[in-house]
């Protein structure tokens, strides 16, 4: 880790009271609480970078009654095989099962499979959310 730096930051009385409020269960300090924020944001950006290598979950929630759902899932993921880490499968219902998957890759080719997977009949709802690994932070 670097050295620390201490510096000086003017905010208006009511919108620091707002800060206070939203990080008075979480944190001891407001130091920890904005170096979090500033962290949140350097990753946020990484993550918009399609060139970006990052790391996240796919969540998906499909009816698996649905005809050629689950096999045409299984050929999708086979095409991006190298994405795929990991696979959680749930059965929430009769019907409905959930899937989390941890990807890993290029934030643009798991954008391209995620709406692959999304824009299957069957598939309910589907979200991918994405974390870059940065060190240095
Ligand atoms: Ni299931």
């Amino acid at each position: 880790m670097s050295e620390l730096i201490r510096f000086g930051v003017s905010i208006d009385e009511k919108l620091l009271k707002k800060f206070d409020q939203l990080i008075e269960d979480g944190y001891t300090n407001r130091s920890e609480a904005i170096r979090d924020l500033i962290r949140d944001k350097i990753v946020e950006e990484k993550c918009q970078d399609e060139e970006e290598d990052v790391v996240g979950t796919l969540t998906l929630f499909y009816d698996h009654h649905q005809r050629g759902t689950t096999e045409k899932m299984m050929t999708i993921q086979h095409d991006y095989y190298s994405l795929f880490k990991s696979n959680l499968h749930l059965h929430l219902s009769h019907h409905i099962c959930l899937e989390v998957i941890i990807v890993e890759g290029k934030r643009k080719k798991l954008n391209e499979v995620t709406q692959k997977l999304i824009g299957l009949r069957g598939v309910k709802h589907g979200k991918l959310t994405v974390s870059a690994v940065d060190e240095s932070l």
